[in-house]
């Protein structure tokens, strides 16, 4: 029986201790992009990126929460969260990218969970709610040796199914089946600017009790909920491939003590939900995310919130070295060559193939499909020499307005798509699978299809790509960073 008694020690034992968790089934790319640190130009080392799709080199609050998707399930939360890759370095001096859990040949990603850990400290202090504009950034991409300070107690690595020992502040040094990686953030906020030149010390961890929870010093005294983010590594399938004696994993900055591991933050909340969700938590009401939140976005949802690759480089699979001028065990140089960011999106990095010319046919985006009610039904073929010229091919001889491809090599033709399966404004979409006969296309995914439409009498007119950009969902505002011309 439990006793009320017992109960009621506990719970005062632990005031102010509650948490909701924002889950990021997903994320929007890995690419070398940080508008904190880097903004307006390529950053040092590779992110994998979560949240709005208003995620942009140059961003504000605004662009946050001018968001059409997100990969996270909050709705009114259109964050972006960002932490470095990890990759595993081979014996042959190569660079293989790990994945995280979730990631699928499907052309699904797994994301990340970020903990709202609503701790008013020992004085159940009034949580205030992240305001607009604000930034931050915990740890330090350069560190390299480790500190027992708060800062360097926030950062840790869990190794999960292999030596599962207490959290270490280091990449663990045993072989594990996954490595979660955790970053918890200052909740001590200056009152009053929203960033700070190293987006840094406009907040700080709490003076006492510990980097997670304790009272907030007079030159910090305003409390926010405690981030804590979470990425799990699929560390199993390099099990086998461990040499040397030192443990094989280094993160994208080419720090492969697991020290320099950090996590940056750019609100894009609304205030009002934000500020209601930490004051009603506080008091560690059970249901008081789905109280507060209502609705949530659907894992489909946030797995189909994609953005095209802005910057023309490897960043996944097997490399030659860490993108960017990453020296595996030094602070990256002072200097570095800076690749272009991309203004003009090649078809390619946005997943379809221009027939405008060739067939007088046009991408219009990845829209959903569905086994048991296909999103185009007139006509289907598949197979393991699918191209998106032969599945367009087979709609024209059917005489449909549509062709659609999904999985790989499935090819659908009809004359008309629901809205509910059409493709989703402002997202790329979930089509990532490379076509069964030819592994330079791509032909839809996992629930995802690739959608190409007749240009009316076969003419692709001038606007051929202004309708694709349209129909692939991105922003007017958006376009020029797209396609030009
Ligand atoms: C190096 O080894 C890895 C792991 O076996 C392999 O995937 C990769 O292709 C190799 N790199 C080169 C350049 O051969
Ligand atoms: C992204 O940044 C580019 C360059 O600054 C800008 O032209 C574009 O409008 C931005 N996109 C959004 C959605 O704000």
């Amino acid at each position: 029986m439990k006793s009320v008694l017992f109960g009621l020690v506990a719970a005062l034992a632990t005031p102010a201790n509650s948490t909701f968790v924002v889950q990021c089934y997903s994320r929007l790319f890995d690419q070398r992009a940080d508008p904190l640190v880097s903004p307006g130009t390529a950053a040092g080392h590779v992110h994998t990126i979560s949240g709005g799709n208003g995620f942009n080199f140059t961003m504000d609050y605004n662009s946050a929460r001018a968001s059409k998707c997100s990969t996270c399930n909050i709705k009114q939360d259109l964050s972006n969260y960002w932490s470095p890759k990890l990759y595993f370095k081979a014996q042959n001096g190569s660079f293989l990218s790990v994945p995280i859990i979730g990631d699928t040949n499907g052309g699904d990603m797994g994301g990340m969970a970020i903990y709202y850990l609503t701790r008013g400290g020992p004085d159940n202090d009034k949580l205030r709610a992240f305001p607009p504009g604000f930034r931050m950034m915990a740890g330090d991409s350069s560190k390299r040796v480790a500190t027992d300070d708060f800062a360097g107690r926030a950062v840790t690595h869990k190794c999960v199914g292999g030596g599962d020992g207490p959290d270490s502040k280091g990449l663990p040094t045993t072989k594990c089946d996954t490595i979660r990686v955790q970053v918890t953030f200052p909740s001590c906020w200056d009152g009053k600017n929203v960033d700070s030149a190293n987006h840094k010390t406009h907040v700080v961890y709490p003076k006492d009790g510990n980097y997670d929870g304790g009272r907030c010093p007079s030159t910090h005294p305003v409390h926010f909920p405690t981030l804590f983010y979470e990425v799990y590594y699929d560390t199993k399938s390099f099990k086998n491939m461990w040499y040397g004696n030192k443990q094989p994993f280094v993160f994208s900055n080419g720090d492969e003590t697991g020290y320099g591991y950090h996590g940056d933050f750019l609100n894009g909340w609304d205030e009002a939900v934000l500020q209601k969700a930490v004051t009603d938590c506080l008091d560690g009401t059970p249901d008081c995310p789905a109280q507060t939140f209502g609705e949530f976005r659907s894992q489909g949802d946030t797995q189909a919130c994609k953005l095209p690759s802005m910057i023309n480089e490897q960043v996944s699979g097997v490399l030659l070295a860490l993108p960017g001028c990453n020296p595996v065990g030094q602070a990256a140089p002072a200097s570095c060559n800076a690749p272009r960011i991309s203004l003009v999106a090649s078809p390619q990095s946005m997943g379809y193939v221009d027939l405008t010319k060739s067939k007088g046919w046009k991408y219009i985006g990845c829209g959903k499909d569905d086994a048991g009610q296909r999103t185009l039904s007139a006509a289907q073929t598949s197979g393991d020499s699918m191209t998106v010229e032969s599945c367009v091919d087979l709609c024209k001889t059917k005489n449909t307005l549509y062709a659609g491809l999904v999985y790989g090599g499935e090819c659908y033709c009809g004359n008309s798509i629901a809205v509910d399966k059409a493709p989703v404004k402002g997202s790329v979409g979930n089509c990532l699978m490379k076509c069964s006969g030819n592994d330079k296309e791509v032909c839809g995914g996992a629930g995802a299809i690739s959608l190409y439409q007749a240009c009316k009498g076969g003419a692709c007119s001038s606007l051929a790509k202004r309708e694709s950009r349209r129909l692939a969902g991105l922003e007017a505002a958006n376009l020029e960073r797209y396609l030009v011309g």
